[in-house]
């Protein structure tokens, strides 16, 4: 979900219902927005995209106010119905919240709430917050207070921003397992969800630490613990400004991010090397002599960021000779691995706040095993949790379906395995500058495929309206394939699937029938045989009546007979192969649901941070 809090000279109003827009890739199915008018809070709240509050809006419009609270939901509890919709308010309507997370404990504490006689009108949890908040504020009058006397009750993972009818100077915020930034102003402060909500405001923010309680007002910023103790925040200097978190002309974010992965792709390379060829890790807690010690590594993830991760193994275990697991972080989590302190648990998520990772990677770290966080998201909580980091640099992705998130982390990944390789002496210096040469040409390579986007646009067109695609690859793409039948999934909403070729004979051949479209990842002719077996996976298919899609380098005639259409890729070694193959089926899935009047960047029923386990 997506957050705002607001207090200061301006317009409550304007400055949340623009901070919701910039967090609506959040979390899409209910918005609302409260503010302060008078001793009495004036609120409104709709089921539906923000459009239909701003709508609202208009027609009764709230009263000036300077004090606010907004609202941008993925529904957990409860359908996203006007109702359920937040901010939600006390009995008395003296406290009004919005909330992020799950609050664990609330049957319990909504029997209790009943029992001394409140009326609850939602399904959510979160109006239980509320009413727990009134009671605690209608016996301390002190909205901070009440907050901290509040997060003591609760378990579970939330963020609560709350006001007080009685007290516009202030708004309160807290958080534990679930994001939120402040926005420090002249005169004014903010509270956002991430930096989007106030990035046109300030580029100044205080990132707090778990279980705290922030009150931010006009002058300033109170941060403490649940107990009331005084507590720190972190003040850092946000390096992406508000050009980056707008469309810039494209029609959506996400074919923006696709045609900013040349720039992406050269951040993430950009000053990893000292002198000697080292890589730097952005924050490093884990000595080279720990790194030595390696004698497993487990990376986790989910979506897209799991994807990049079993790229990450082909080319980690090949360069290291060390084991490499990938898994999805949420079963990770439940299956009791095996871990030790020489495991390298390596976690990767664009946002840095998925749920899932994060609750994996403390489940790691309490068993001992070293944590990297592959992460494009600075001063979020999985780096903040991990021994260390590598930034992707792929500035704010705001589209939901990640492309440039997903490009950069395959760089850092590919990165950190030639510094393994590097520290444990198992490739030689001239070879580890090979891989990285051919990396600096990436750039050039995924500009290229961009500048002939209209071919695969054409192509996705013709598209609109079947009903199944099949991708297939081998080796590193393999994951290719599962990231291009993901990308449809998410954004055309159409049966699509991923397969190891070699597993089309055991099964999946099944399915070809006539007309059928499959895309073909071929593997760059190399050394061994892969090459060859996915041409006749190809012969295979085609002879059953597939229409055959097929990805190819240049300068590869092999297969030309046995494509219905062919995509070329630029010749680069095998296990970079992905970097170059993936941007063509990008662009298929974001033209195709264009072309299918789909909403590309916030797809139905998905949100771009899923905080929530
Ligand atoms: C959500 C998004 C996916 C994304 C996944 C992991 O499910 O819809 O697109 O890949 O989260 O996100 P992360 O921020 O951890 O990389």
């Amino acid at each position: 979900c997506g957050i705002v809090g607001y207090v200061g000279p301006q317009q409550a109003h304007d400055v949340v219902i623009a901070g919701l827009r910039r967090l609506e890739y959040r979390g899409y199915d209910s918005a609302g927005i409260a503010v302060i008018d008078g001793g009495a809070i004036a609120s409104d709240k709709r089921a539906g995209k923000l459009a239909n509050l701003v709508t609202a809006l208009e027609e009764s419009p709230l009263p000036a106010a300077t004090t606010g609270i907004g609202h941008t939901r993925w529904a957990t509890h409860g359908a996203p119905t006007d109702t359920n919709a937040h901010p939600h308010l006390g009995e008395k309507r003296r406290a009004a919240v919005v909330h992020n997370g799950i609050i664990e404990n609330f049957v319990t504490l909504r029997e209790e709430l009943e029992l001394a006689g409140h009326e609850l009108l939602s399904e959510t949890d979160t109006e239980v917050a509320a009413h727990l908040l009134e009671v605690a504020l209608t016996e301390c009058d002190d909205l901070t207070r009440a907050m901290q006397a509040t997060c003591r009750r609760l378990e579970g993972a939330f963020t609560l921003v709350a006001i007080d009818a009685q007290d516009p100077s202030r708004v309160v915020a807290a958080r534990r397992n679930s994001p939120l930034v402040v926005g420090l102003g002249e005169g004014e402060n903010f509270l956002g969800s991430d930096v989007a909500a106030f990035i046109e405001h300030t580029r100044e923010a205080l990132e707090l630490g778990q279980d705290q309680v922030v009150t931010i007002t006009a002058e300033g910023v109170e941060v403490t613990d649940f107990e009331g103790h005084a507590a720190e925040g972190t003040r850092y200097h946000v390096d992406w400004d508000l050009s980056a978190a707008e469309k810039d002309g494209y029609d959506w974010f996400m074919r923006k991010e696709i045609f900013e992965q040349p720039r992406a792709v050269a951040d993430a390379l950009l000053g990893r090397h000292d002198g000697d060829g080292l890589l730097q890790l952005d924050e490093v807690r884990i000595s080279e002599d720990e790194l030595r010690e390696v004698d497993k590594i487990v990376i986790i993830g989910c979506g897209t960021a799991n994807y990049a991760g079993l790229v990450a193994k082909y080319a980690i275990e090949h360069w290291t000779r060390i084991p490499c697991e990938v898994e999805l972080a949420h079963e990770f989590r439940y299956r009791d691995p095996i871990l030790t302190r020489n495991t390298l648990v390596v976690a990767i998520s664009q946002s840095g706040e998925t749920a899932d990772t994060l609750m994996a990677i403390r489940y790691a770290r309490q068993q001992k095993a070293r944590v990297l966080a592959v992460c494009n998201t600075n001063g979020s909580t999985i780096p903040r949790e991990s021994d260390a980091v590598i930034y992707t640099h792929a500035g704010p992705e705001i589209g939901v379906a990640s492309t440039k998130g997903f490009l950069t982390q395959l760089i850092a990944c590919y990165l950190l395995g030639l510094y393994l390789a590097q520290v444990r002496g198992t490739k030689f210096g001239d070879e580890i500058a090979a891989v990285v040469d051919e990396l600096a040409k990436m750039p050039d390579h995924v500009q290229c495929l961009l500048d002939s986007a209209e071919q695969v646009y054409e192509l996705a067109r013709t598209y609109a309206g079947t009903r199944s695609v099949l991708f297939l690859g081998r080796h590193a793409g393999f994951p290719v394939a599962l990231e291009g039948a993901l990308k449809l999934k998410e954004l055309a909403y159409i049966h699509a699937e991923g397969f190891a070729a070699g597993e089309l004979k055991h099964g999946p051949i099944a399915l070809i029938e006539e007309g059928l479209p499959v895309f073909c990842v071929m593997p760059p002719r190399g050394r061994d045989q892969l090459h060859d077996k996915m041409v006749s996976a190809i012969q295979e298919i085609r002879a059953r009546g597939a229409r055959t899609l097929v990805l190819v380098e240049e300068g590869d005639e092999e297969v030309t007979r046995y494509a219905d259409e062919l995509i070329r890729l630029p010749v680069v070694p095998t296990l970079l192969q992905p970097v170059v193959a993936t941007v063509p089926l990008q662009l298929f899935a974001c033209e195709l649901a264009t072309a299918m009047g789909h909403d590309v960047d916030q797809p139905r029923n998905l949100a771009k941070s899923v905080t929530v386990e």
